[in-house]
């Protein structure tokens, strides 16, 4: 993983990743380059802008397995659900998803239900296993929408997408994926959304998240938060407005696609391409799977809803015995171990440039 973590300046014991990831090099010279040049422009500049969002997207949908015309880019995980729960507002039904979501997959079902869409069914699942057999009982024929995080933000429990699809074959499976894109493979494959903001394992900063959806999510999702940019013909202005939608994921941008964020994740997204995204799953699992260990071996208490391997993340959650979870997280930022709190767990979450001695350091540390 060195040439993986070459690309990064924060220091080796920065493991919150979970949180914020700091962007690459590569990002940051990406962002530099678009900024200059559409700065002394040659003339016109669309040609130039609208050329290198189309090659962001290309990057983007190789990167979770769909066409260019299947992905787009969005502000943020939760616009990009927000399109989804507002496409779905005349659907009636419900749609189910599990009551400890983060909340950018809580917000825009509920809005939406309190606009006259589904009825918003949250599933307790105390024991954080979000299994199809979770899930199962909340949901009947009238089900038109499934959400969950793929990797859970508090837990770091990891769904099984397969599974999930299976208790609602009709339903839209909807997936927040940003705790695990960047770190972990993943795409889009038989889920109908995935949508996953850039600022985290991404490391492509804020507002170069994306969104890609399946071919039945464009057929079923009214394009309701669509504005300018998102119909045919966009630049007919001698036809007034409205256009038709279009037929591709472009469709859910509410004006201007944000081209610097879409710039930026491409970027983001060859670092981790360069290093290998099997490479890199791997490196992030197995240093997860190390403060886990190192942590039970002093004394903590881990919170590991995980049964099988498939299950893990790059997130590790625990506390120590006698000590709340801020003193802890204090504790270790004076090692200069940074790490998060979360509803009274110490939350850590190294990625694939994390070394290993730094993980060696945060369990001395713990040892007191
Ligand atoms: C599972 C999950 N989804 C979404 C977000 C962030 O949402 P957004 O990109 O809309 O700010 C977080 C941030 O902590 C998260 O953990």
């Amino acid at each position: 993983m060195t040439r993986y973590a070459s690309e990064f300046e924060e220091s080796a014991g920065y493991m919150n990743f979970a949180a914020i990831g700091p962007p690459s090099r590569r990002v940051n010279t990406a962002i530099a380059e678009i900024v200059a040049a559409v700065s002394d422009p040659p003339g016109d500049v669309s040609p130039l802008v609208i050329g290198r969002y189309e090659a962001s997207l290309a990057t983007m949908g190789r990167f979770v397995g769909v066409a260019p015309e299947r992905v787009t880019v969005v502000p943020s995980t939760s616009t990009g659900i927000f399109h989804v729960a507002y496409g779905l507002l005349d659907a009636g039904g419900n749609v189910v998803i599990p009551r400890h979501e983060f909340p950018a997959n809580v917000y825009p079902w509920l809005r939406a239900e309190a606009a006259g869409g589904p009825e918003v069914r949250r599933v307790d699942i105390p024991d954080g296993r979000v299994t199809a057999e979770a899930l199962r009982d909340a949901v009947d024929d009238e089900t038109v929408a499934v959400s969950v995080s793929l990797v859970d933000y508090a837990t770091g429990f990891r769904v099984d997408l397969e599974a999930i699809r299976s208790i609602a074959p009709e339903a839209l499976l909807v997936v927040d994926a940003i705790q695990a894109l960047g770190a972990l493979r993943v795409a889009l494959g038989s889920a109908d959304v995935l949508v996953a903001g850039g600022q985290k394992w991404m490391r492509a900063g804020w507002a170069a998240g994306l969104m890609a959806v399946s071919g039945r999510a464009l057929e079923r999702l009214v394009p309701s938060l669509s504005g300018w940019w998102g119909v045919e013909d966009a630049f007919d202005f001698v036809t007034p407005a409205p256009h038709s939608a279009r037929s591709d994921a472009d469709r859910f941008q509410e004006g201007s696609p944000n081209v610097f964020g879409a710039v930026a994740l491409a970027a983001a997204i060859e670092v981790v391409e360069a290093a290998g995204v099997d490479a890199v799953h791997t490196a992030v699992l197995d240093r997860s799977r190390s403060v886990a260990e190192l942590a039970i071996e002093v004394g903590a208490e881990l919170r590991a809803p995980w049964r099988v391997e498939e299950e893990r993340s790059g997130i590790v959650t625990f506390r120590m015995p006698d000590e709340e979870a801020g003193e802890t997280v204090a504790r270790l930022a004076q090692a200069g171990i940074v790490v998060s709190e979360r509803a009274g767990w110490v939350r850590v979450s190294p990625h694939a440039s994390t070394p290993h001695e730094a993980i060696e350091l945060l369990a001395a540390t713990l040892a007191g």
